[in-house]
């Protein structure tokens, strides 16, 4: 779409872009579940129903910015998006439309405008319309250009990626892919409305459009917080009522992994580490047993090694099954060998130190299966290697 381009506004729009990929809603936790495979397709449906409400009504978003636009080109340039959100000739292909069949054919929910929209996100919406309606022009397109339509392609593509490894076949997500492809170009009109505005005097105007952006990518931050967190009750409450059923859950008969055997590792890698300058080595194996919220692990850890100081929202007993050594919590040192147990309460930091002659191993016994149902459990931050997860 280089008619609406020319250097000088690709070269601002470029600096706007890098000021929106600095900002924190690209740490939101909806992503890092969405990245981690941590949503299930049931979790999807949740998240884009309620997305449906923004959807179904984004053309108001689009009509508010035209009516800010005094230039008639530009809001015939508008039209032409309104008109492409309307499926052009053919009505039954206007975007929402497009949604509205992804969430019955994928989710197997059959009236999505019958979805119980929430608090928050019809406030969600109503905020961004308040936002066009009431702002001046530079800030309403900057605010719907680079802080909303630029950045549809990178949040669908988390959706996108998600599902299909989902299983979910590519055919039935053309709604996302549809606009993974287009708003970018729809973007480029929006922006090219406020730089216009501006009168080739962007450093004025240059603090507004950033906050319009920073407002735009703010509001959004909080809804897909917002959805989380619903999402994390909804794991919660599975557990709870598993808990207070007064009954099993499930028949032992379908429960496998009832039994693994430590000595000989019956279980999965899970993490390990050398980084010989520091004295790190180890290694962990967490065994796949039919439980709910703990989540037993082998922590080895050769002579004269340690592991990384690290920390978790899982609490951890160790059992030390042979050798010796110190665990390290905060600024404690609890002494153990074999037969000895040691406890790791969540969030401290903590390291385990083999300071005998032979291996050290250790039954870390840890509530994972509790704790992974919060976000903050799958950040990638709390060990020395970066790209290793806190599991
Ligand atoms: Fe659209
Ligand atoms: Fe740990």
């Amino acid at each position: 779409m280089s008619k609406h381009k020319n250097s000088h506004h690709q070269r601002i729009g470029e600096r706007f872009e890098s000021f929106v990929a600095k900002h924190p809603i690209w740490n939101n936790p909806l992503f890092i579940a969405c990245n981690n495979n941590k949503l299930s397709l049931e979790d999807y449906g949740f998240v884009i129903s309620q997305h449906f409400y923004y959807s179904r009504g984004f053309t108001r978003l689009l009509s508010a910015l035209m009516m800010q636009c005094d230039n008639d080109y530009y809001r015939a340039e508008l039209s032409h998006n309104l008109w492409e959100e309307a499926g052009e000739e053919d009505q039954e292909n206007c975007h929402s439309n497009l949604l509205r069949r992804m969430i019955t054919n994928t989710f197997g929910l059959d009236n999505p405008d019958a979805t119980e929209f929430r608090d928050y996100t019809v406030g969600y919406f109503n905020d961004c319309l308040d936002y066009l309606k009431n702002g001046d022009l530079i800030r309403a397109a900057a605010f719907l250009g680079w802080g909303t339509e630029g950045v549809v392609p990178r949040i669908y593509s988390h959706f996108f990626n998600g599902l299909t490894k989902l299983g979910v076949p590519e055919e039935e997500l053309l709604y996302l892919s549809l606009h993974m492809e287009c708003d970018d170009e729809h973007s480029e009109v929006i922006e090219a409305i406020a730089l216009d505005a501006c009168n080739d005097d962007t450093e004025t105007h240059w603090l507004a459009i950033e906050e319009a952006i920073d407002h735009s990518l703010t509001l959004r931050d909080r809804y897909f917080r917002q959805l989380y967190e619903e999402l994390e009750a909804r794991q919660l409450k599975q557990l709870v009522k598993q808990v207070t059923n007064e009954k099993p859950y499930a028949d032992l008969a379908q429960l496998n992994d009832l039994y693994a055997n430590v000595a000989n590792k019956q279980g999965v890698p899970l993490y390990k580490n050398d980084a010989q300058d520091q004295n790190v080595s180890f290694e962990v194996t967490r065994f796949k047993v039919a439980s709910e919220v703990i989540d037993p692990r082998l922590l080895e850890i050769p002579v004269g090694k340690r592991n990384e100081k690290h920390r978790h929202a899982h609490e951890s007993v160790f059992y030390v099954l042979s050798g010796s050594g110190i665990v390290h919590v905060d600024e404690q040192e609890i002494k153990v060998a074999a037969g000895d147990l040691a406890y790791v309460p969540r969030w401290y930091d903590h390291y385990t130190q083999n300071t005998g002659d032979t291996p050290l191993k250790v039954l870390a016994l840890t509530d994972y299966g509790f704790t992974r149902c919060f976000a903050k459990n799958t950040e990638r931050s709390y060990r020395q290697q970066p790209d290793n997860v806190a599991v």
